[in-house]
């Protein structure tokens, strides 16, 4: 009995460990991205912030906030994150359609958890959306609101 609930218990580490690792390896690239990965998924995952469309006074004020409650950053570290958090989840930042997770496709083109888990599904079945016209293939999708974030889209 003891070793089924160890091997369960191994079981669950690894799987959330796994969760984690896709959740980093799915973070746009660029020049602090491992800062980010080191210093911001300690607490919760990607989630939180990739949902967030905020200016770089904004993202700031969050960085900071997360320093109040626990997160570990030094000053030059902090610089490098908010730059980052801006140029990724900023004012204009697009939604990069073929890593995003379900919040960001929630929460910045504005679908319904139905359609972001129908374009999920389709994600991992296909190949990857070249322009925002294959996202019409996905069943169930509203086009119009395809047509109308395609804006807001990168691919
Ligand atoms: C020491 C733990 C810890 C670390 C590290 C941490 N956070 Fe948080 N974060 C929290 C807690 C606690 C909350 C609020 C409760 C919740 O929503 O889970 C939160 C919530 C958030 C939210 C949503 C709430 C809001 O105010 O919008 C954002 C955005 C966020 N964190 C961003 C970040 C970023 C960016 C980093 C890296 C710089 C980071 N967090 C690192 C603990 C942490």
């Amino acid at each position: 009995m003891m070793r089924v609930l160890f091997l369960l218990a191994l079981a669950v580490s690894l799987a959330v460990a796994l969760t984690g690792d896709d959740e980093a390896k799915a973070l746009p690239a660029g020049a602090g991205k491992e800062l980010v990965v080191k210093i911001c998924l300690d607490c919760h995952g990607t989630g939180h912030f990739r949902g967030q469309r905020l200016s770089s006074d904004d993202w700031s004020d969050k960085v900071y906030d997360m320093i109040d409650r626990g997160a570990k950053a030094n000053d030059d570290e902090i610089l490098v994150v908010v730059a980052y958090l801006a140029k990724n989840f900023g004012k204009d930042s697009k939604v990069l359609v073929n890593t995003a997770p379900l919040v960001e496709l929630k929460s910045v083109l504005g679908f319904a958890v139905a359609e972001c888990e129908a374009v999920l599904a389709y994600r991992k079945e296909h190949s990857a959306f070249q322009e925002w016209r294959d996202l019409l293939k996905v069943p169930g999708i509203d086009p119009t609101k395809v047509e109308a974030k395609k804006g807001m889209m990168a691919f």
